[in-house]
């Protein structure tokens, strides 16, 4: 593994952690809950369920579960300390568990949960196919896994625009929220540099998943990706 190329991404969410929130939501047009209602939407889970969010990051998506359904038991771990330090604040509960380690190494014994989420993780991770491999051993067979990410448009008329965002609305309000637009940019790029929702589908097949399907928001450029552990 690329140990520097982790320890520099860990390093640029533990500096973005204070505004990360406030420029997700700005980013997305307040979107972003529409796609994480979505996930938990999908997660469907009823009481007594157990759910871990992998790359929980400020916790939002354990929020929306919570929100749905407090008979749940909920977990997270992110690599970023800063990214989980906002999420202890903000799930002030002690029944959440948020746990400091890599999504290539998850601390849980295989056929721990019901559902495994994921928002914004795959992108960053140095291999995909691993970090599945890693949802699909600590999901109960029959689990659920649900990822949420940026995902390649494709050409459409609405191309110009997508690109005019990429290249110029998010480091500006990068710039000016967070006054860390580099941080933003590599956000951009990796972006650019990730698969298409046909791609991630297949890799997620691979991985042993079946009953794999995507839906996509804003004008393509997130997908929702999710399947099950036979
Ligand atoms: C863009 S944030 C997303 C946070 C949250 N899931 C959400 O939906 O808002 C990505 C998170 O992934 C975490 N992350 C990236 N690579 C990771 C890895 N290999 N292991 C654990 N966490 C990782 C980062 O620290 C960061 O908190």
């Amino acid at each position: 593994m690329d140990h520097e190329k982790s320890d520099r991404i860990r390093d640029m969410f533990n500096s973005i952690a204070e505004s990360y929130d406030k420029l997700n939501s700005l980013m997305s047009f307040g979107q972003d809950k529409v796609w994480r209602r979505y996930v938990i939407d999908l997660a469907d889970l009823k009481d007594g369920k157990s759910l871990l969010d992998v790359a929980t990051g400020t916790g939002d998506i354990i929020i929306e579960a919570l929100r749905r359904n407090k008979n749940i038991t909920a977990a997270g771990i992110d690599f970023s300390e800063s990214m989980l330090k906002a999420a202890r604040e903000r799930l002030n509960i002690k029944n959440v568990k948020l746990i400091s380690a890599d999504a290539l190494a998850i601390p849980f014994n295989d056929s721990s949960f019901d559902v495994v989420t994921s928002g914004f993780l795959m992108r960053n991770v140095q291999n995909i196919s691993e970090a599945f491999a890693e949802q699909y051993r600590v999901l109960h067979p029959g689990g659920i896994v649900i990822c949420l990410d940026t995902t390649l448009p494709e050409k459409s008329i609405s191309t110009p625009f997508v690109n005019l965002y990429f290249n110029f609305v998010i480091p500006l309000l990068a710039r000016i929220i967070s006054g860390n637009s580099s941080a933003y940019l590599y956000l951009v790029e990796s972006m650019r540099n990730f698969k298409s929702a046909d791609d991630l589908k297949d890799i997620m097949e691979k991985t042993g998943f079946t009953e794999v399907s995507y839906r996509k928001f804003m004008l393509g450029t997130i997908a929702v990706h999710s399947g099950k552990r036979p």
